[in-house]
């Protein structure tokens, strides 16, 4: 139990539906955390106006300002260092990050992705889901390594894919799963029962042979 709520640094790019499930889940006290900024690459994106109608500090550092990766990571590192955090988050923040800033935040550092991985890594997800006629599909929060959604899985929702499911269905689908997946793996981190020891996840101080699995029907383990 820790005596203080975990400091979340949010990274997004988008619309920020699941920094609205963190924050509610903090509201409601079931997250022992507290998000003390937001920083989007883009300026526009939707997270930005959540965020900041929940008073929550905001910040952009647009890649489109810099010459190389090198540089828009400099800025977002001072952009972390100038408000101190605990855990650094990606909610849909779609740059991928070099292997430098990576290792500079290692076990720090953790990532929400919509698929089962390791199947789907990279973009539309779900549209290479329902071309590759899977059963199931869903979502994984793993750490971030240097490897692109290739990090050490903590844990898996799983969804039915449907006969009539079109990429957007099944995203809707998968995201409703995001929500109730992401805060709760965020507790087990405020609640100091997850960490990383090299590659390899520990959770209640045991090491994690596969992802925990959630069933689609909604698991709470907090
Ligand atoms: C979510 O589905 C998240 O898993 C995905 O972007 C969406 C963001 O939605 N992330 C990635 O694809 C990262 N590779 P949101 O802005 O509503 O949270």
């Amino acid at each position: 139990m820790t005596a203080q709520p975990l400091r979340l640094a949010v990274l997004l790019s988008g619309r920020g539906s699941n920094l609205d499930s963190i924050l509610r889940a903090c509201a409601a006290g079931t997250l022992p955390a507290r998000v003390v900024q937001v920083i989007s690459n883009r300026p526009g994106a939707g997270g930005l106006t959540l965020a900041a109608a929940a008073g929550v500090p905001v910040a952009v550092v647009d890649h489109r300002q810099f010459a190389d990766r090198a540089g828009f990571e400099r800025a977002l590192d001072a952009q972390l260092a100038a408000v101190p955090c605990d855990l650094v988050v990606l909610a849909g923040f779609m740059r991928v990050l070099t292997a430098d800033f990576v290792a500079r935040h290692r076990g720090r550092l953790i990532n929400i992705h919509p698929s089962l991985l390791p199947e789907f890594p990279g973009l539309d997800t779900h549209a290479r889901a329902l071309a590759a006629g899977v059963a199931e599909h869903g979502a994984s929060v793993h750490f971030v390594t240097a490897a692109v959604d290739g990090g050490p899985l903590v844990a898996q929702i799983r969804v039915p894919v449907r006969a009539d499911d079109t990429p957007d269905t099944l995203a809707a689908r998968v995201l409703a799963a995001e929500h109730r997946l992401y805060p709760t793996v965020l507790g087990w981190y405020a609640r100091g029962r997850l960490t990383l020891a090299g590659e390899q996840v520990q959770l209640d101080g045991l090491p994690l042979a596969a992802p925990v699995p959630f069933a689609a029907a909604g698991e709470r383990d907090d």
